[in-house]
């Protein structure tokens, strides 16, 4: 679907924070006139202009931002407006303390930082809504604005009172009983039962921690909190005037939220994307199928439309722990590879450098010399000029056929119980592990969680869903056996939604359906490793050995080592229509890309590109009226694709009869070839 940005194709822009250079408007003035020139056509304006916006309590300023939302439009640049509440201005804090948020440590933090607010107190909410609320007023239907940016990056949580009030009831509402709470929760354990509601407190490390079931439901609250306070956002644009559509940018795999729920709240997802580009050791290839994962999950919350890539260095960052420049061809390369997973837009967090404060040295399209003539700006400019000939892709999808289940309950779940391996179980490194599978064969692929509809999908990856909720092993049976192939790894179906371990065989409620069932979890060190030998080749394998119990499924591989060498590790089952697999062990990469090309390969899934893709290449694409395949080179050499059937340049027309030859970090759009 097409969001509709009043006639504007690919969005390319940029954060704007014009708020500080008010004193200088010869600064102002340079800024339009330079971002014409780098071909942007939208700037997110106001994210931290509170303290402008109202100087003091009730008095309101929008005039300054009025004329600059002005004159931008007058010169073909648009507005996406932002709601301040991610920086609140001093006097705010200073006369309401109630509205800082209050740590872990149950002390309430001072003024400073940004995202130091508590999403419960009536006074912050009432605040907000009534700047919001200003805002929409003014500028809500300007014919240069195009979408609202609420707050910036939402996240964490607060403990004051207030949301342990709030805490209290979201728990009475979800439990209704105490007694059903104690039996959920498991509190019998080391005598914790609650005996009143007014007892229960956030964990924290200083108190309850070793309730689970309490750490589980305070991060599904602390999503819940921040919801709700977006949806006080987002009343007071809607109560005010505005009917434009609301983004809020998120942060890939951000711990504290389950982004998923945000699907139903905001109508355009967009995020902030900053990848660790040429670390010293291994190429750009890791961090390619990275960044690929987290657009690919990004763009999996609202399945039905693209994303917004709302922020991303023009060049470097100044929080890494060494920030590098991109260097040449990558700033082309980061950018072309949101729009290749789904993105119809490129933006840039900054447009120009600050002169103090914590982001003076943070990347920007204009430096502190103030020129236009730049590598940096010269690399914007062409980003810019290339994506005004690819609006024909805006509103189309990559339409996988397969998805990887990525789910931040289970994730929370794994992350706070304890063993088998409190040394890191991780969760996100194996999806990513498995994701790169796709990503190194350039197989279209969607994340789902336990919520999410499978239908529609012929393969579905399932790594370490240990927790099994909302249904999910009766979506799993019925995907099965509705023909769909299943690759289920290690630490699978153990607990319930509160972290209740299942009474019964493991995988729960689908061991026929994996034709096995699971006895045992060893750990291993991080410098143990067993060993597999499968299809003829040897394959390492750490973190989990899980010893199983074949009863219908064949035995692919076995273990090599240690007691159970000889017993299965990956096995097979047909069930219904379909093929569900079962990996007991953390693998190394290779085994995950080995597998899955086997797989998709024997499935005839369709691959972005019909062509064996050389190693830091990768294929995207987007299906329009036909599929683009977009052709992405992460090395920092040369790389020839050999073709299956002829293609032809989306952008140049340029044919490709047997090859694609692709230059250090270049990125190529092809189409297949229609002779006339
Ligand atoms: C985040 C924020 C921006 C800025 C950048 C710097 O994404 O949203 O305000 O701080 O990081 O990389
Ligand atoms: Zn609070």
């Amino acid at each position: 679907m097409k969001p509709d940005f009043k006639g504007l194709d690919m969005l390319h822009g940029c954060d704007y924070n014009p708020e500080q250079w008010l004193d200088m408007p010869e600064i102002l003035e340079q800024d339009i006139a330079c971002m014409k020139k780098a071909n942007i056509n939208c700037v997110s304006v106001g994210i931290f202009s509170w303290a402008c916006l109202e100087p003091e309590e009730g008095v309101y300023r929008l005039g300054w931002l009025a004329e600059i939302v002005d004159r931008l439009y007058k010169n073909g640049i648009y507005t996406i407006l932002g709601t301040p509440s991610g920086a609140r201005p001093v006097w705010l804090a200073k006369k309401y303390p109630e509205v800082l948020r209050v740590a872990p440590d149950m002390t309430r933090n001072l003024m400073g930082a940004r995202h130091n607010h508590c999403f419960t107190s009536p006074v912050y909410r009432r605040k907000v809504y009534e700047v919001n609320a200003m805002l929409a007023k003014t500028l809500g239907n300007h014919p240069g604005v195009i979408l609202w940016h609420i707050s910036n990056e939402y996240s964490g949580a607060c403990f004051c009172p207030l949301c342990q009030a709030e805490f209290r009831i979201w728990l009475k509402n979800k439990y209704k009983s105490l007694e059903n709470l104690n039996k959920a929760w498991w509190t019998a354990f080391w005598s914790h039962r609650y005996t009143d509601w007014s007892q229960i407190e956030a964990p924290v490390p200083k108190g309850e921690m070793d309730v689970h079931g309490l750490t589980l439901d305070w991060n599904r609250f602390v999503t819940d909190r921040t919801v709700d306070f977006m949806k006080n956002e987002i009343a007071a644009l809607r109560e005010n005037g505005s009917q434009l559509p609301v983004t809020t940018n998120l942060m890939e795999f951000h711990y504290s939220l389950n982004y998923f729920k945000f699907k139903d709240i905001i109508d355009i997802v967009s995020w902030d994307s900053y990848p660790m580009w040429h670390l010293p050791a291994g190429g750009d290839a890791a961090m390619g199928a990275r960044t690929a994962c987290c657009h690919d999950l990004m763009r999996s919350i609202k399945k039905d439309r693209p994303f917004l890539l709302m922020e991303s260095t023009p060049s470097m960052t100044n929080w890494f722990p060494v920030s590098k420049l991109k260097k040449p061809g990558m700033h082309m390369l980061s950018s072309m590879q949101a729009i290749a997973h789904g993105a119809d837009s490129v933006q840039y967090f900054q447009w120009r450098k600050s002169r103090g404060g914590s982001e003076k040295f943070h990347g920007a399209v204009v430096s502190h010399d103030c020129r236009d003539d730049t590598r940096v700006f010269k690399d914007v400019a062409e980003v810019g000029e290339r994506l005004k000939k690819l609006g024909g892709l805006c509103g189309s999808l990559p339409q996988a056929k397969a998805a990887i289940f990525f789910d931040w309950e289970n994730r929370w779940a794994i992350q706070e119980t304890k063993g088998p391996r409190n040394a890191g179980m991780h969760y996100e490194k194996t999806v990513i592990a498995q994701y790169r599978a796709f990503w190194e064969m350039g197989l279209p692929v969607d994340f789902v969680d336990m919520e999410s509809d499978l239908t529609g999908y012929s393969l579905i990856a399932a790594p370490m869903l240990y927790m099994y909720r909302s249904g999910v092993e009766k979506k799993l049976r019925a995907f099965v056996e509705n023909g769909g192939v299943l690759v289920g790894s290690f630490f699978q179906g153990l607990v319930n939604e509160t972290d209740l371990c299942f009474l019964g065989d493991a995988p729960h409620g689908l061991t026929d359906v994996y034709g096995l069932r699971v006895e045992e979890i060893d750990a291993l060190y991080d410098e143990e490793s067993n060993s597999m030998n499968w299809n003829g080749k040897e394959y390492a394998l750490s973190l989990l050995c899980e010893r199983v119990r074949p009863s219908a499924a064949d035995t692919l591989a076995v273990y090599s080592r240690d007691f159970y060498a000889g017993e299965a590790v990956l096995c097979a089952n047909s069930f219904g229509k379909g093929r569900a697999y079962y990996l007991a062990a953390g693998a190394e990469q290779d085994f995950y890309s080995d597998f899955f090309r086997y797989i998709a390969e024997s499935l005839g899934l369709e691959k972005a590109l019909s062509a064996q893709l050389p190693q830091g290449v990768s294929a995207s694409r987007r299906i329009a009226d036909k599929p683009v395949a977009i052709v992405q080179n992460f090395n920092a050499e040369t790389a020839v694709v050999q073709l299956n059937s002829e293609m032809q340049d989306y952008e140049s027309g340029e044919i490709y009869t047997a090859a694609i030859e692709l230059a250090p970090y270049e990125v190529k759009f092809v189409k297949e070839y229609e002779k006339n």
